[in-house]
């Protein structure tokens, strides 16, 4: 029988997997290794937890059930050792387009190690699909974004990106952080990976890191798995299981998020000190009626860009419920200042063509009373 989403967040293949002792709970395996009968014969068919574990296995098995189209997942110990992998499946030479605005970690690792190796990488806006025809090379072998993009909010259209990709034999990489598989269903739409932070909504709690290779071709995967060993970033047992146990709630608490900002963004289009609103939920954004078409909500990330870089400075400073925090997607509001931040390595000119001003502040938007969330920006934005 096949459950729906919201079931398979809590029950994950428990149907499978109940233990001798039938927890309710999936197990925590918390051991380096296991052990061998006689040589080539393990009982368990694991072997030393950097490559496998169960507790990691079980997760990795809930996120295939739940991102729709996946064959396969991979779970790493961060979101940037997930996307690391996916970059190292390349080799020197290969032109690989990326979205360009994108956080600002892949940015770095772009600069930093992707090059060094050898890539070629061009930014170009995926929004604009007459651009994207127009970027793709003879040797153009895969297609990298985030829909929506972190912090401006542009907007893909996934069906799209995967056809010029395809047409060029290329991959399709899709970074399915801000919407999880609850909203958004890149697999399904035609992309080849799927990329989570799943430190963020995935996890939920602002308590653990965690990331996600998910993908439709199982011999990608095998050579994911491979080069996960290899380079050693595979997520713990223990954070495994701290994961599982925040999917449970996945669609409660991704429902709750978007009901918040939009009420949270309706409130900062009407403040006189908001210049303006990045939220792919509001009509007036661009990439709104794409992403209506693709995605079941707009998630609860929000940029909005203010006066001037006194009151955003303020603002950041006074809020009293919001945290002033790097990261998204938990329970606890938190605000960002994105120039210093997250995207304070994306060199100043790209910063400054996509509008990551010191007057730009990010929202994740969380679980609390929205009322609340509202009075303190409303208390925190005056002298
Ligand atoms: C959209 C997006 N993708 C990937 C990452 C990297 O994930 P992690 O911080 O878990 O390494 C982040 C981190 O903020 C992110 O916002």
């Amino acid at each position: 029988m096949e459950y729906s989403l919201e079931t398979k967040c809590i029950h994950g293949e428990a149907h499978r997997h109940r233990d001798a002792l039938c927890a309710i709970s999936y197990p925590i395996y918390q051991t380096a290794s296991f052990s061998h009968l006689t040589p080539g014969h393990n009982l368990s068919g694991f072997d030393y937890t950097r490559e496998s574990n169960p507790t990691r296995s079980y997760l990795e098995e809930t996120i295939t059930s739940i991102e729709a189209g996946a064959v396969d997942s991979l779970a790493f110990a961060t979101g940037m050792a997930a996307i690391n992998v996916c970059f190292e499946h390349f080799r020197a030479g290969d032109h690989i387009i990326c979205t360009d605005d994108l956080y600002g970690g892949v940015v770095r690792l772009i600069a930093r190690i992707c090059r060094k190796n050898g890539l070629v990488i061009d930014y170009v806006d995926t929004a604009d699909l007459q651009a994207l025809r127009q970027a793709v090379r003879e040797n153009t072998k895969a297609i990298y974004l985030e829909t929506p993009s972190n912090p401006m909010m542009h907007i893909s259209d996934i069906r799209a990106c995967a056809e010029i990709a395809h047409g060029n034999g290329a991959l399709l990489i899709v970074d399915n952080t801000f919407l999880t598989p609850y909203l958004q269903n890149p697999l399904a739409l035609g992309a080849d990976i799927v990329v989570h932070s799943g430190t963020k909504y995935l996890n939920g709690h602002n308590d653990t890191a965690c990331g996600f290779l998910c993908t439709r071709d199982a011999g990608l995967a095998e050579e994911y798995r491979l080069l996960a060993k290899t380079t050693g970033g595979t997520l713990s047992p223990f954070d495994a299981w701290l994961v599982m146990r925040g999917i449970k709630t996945l669609p409660l608490r991704m429902e709750r998020h978007v009901q918040n900002a939009r009420i949270v963004a309706d409130w900062l289009l009407e403040q006189p000190f908001v210049s303006k609103v990045y939220y792919a939920g509001l009509p007036a954004h661009p990439g709104y009626e794409v992403n209506a078409a693709q995605a079941r909500g707009a998630g609860a990330m929000i940029s909005f860009a203010v006066e001037d870089s006194e009151t955003a400075l303020r603002i950041l400073r006074q809020v009293k419920l919001i945290t002033f925090a790097e990261s998204l997607g938990g329970a606890e509001t938190l605000l960002t200042y994105p120039v210093i931040q997250t995207h304070a390595d994306v060199p100043k000119e790209q910063r400054e063509r996509l509008g990551i001003s010191d007057r730009l502040l990010r929202l994740s938007v969380g679980l609390e009373d929205p009322g609340d969330i509202i009075r303190d920006l409303e208390q925190a934005a005056v002298f």
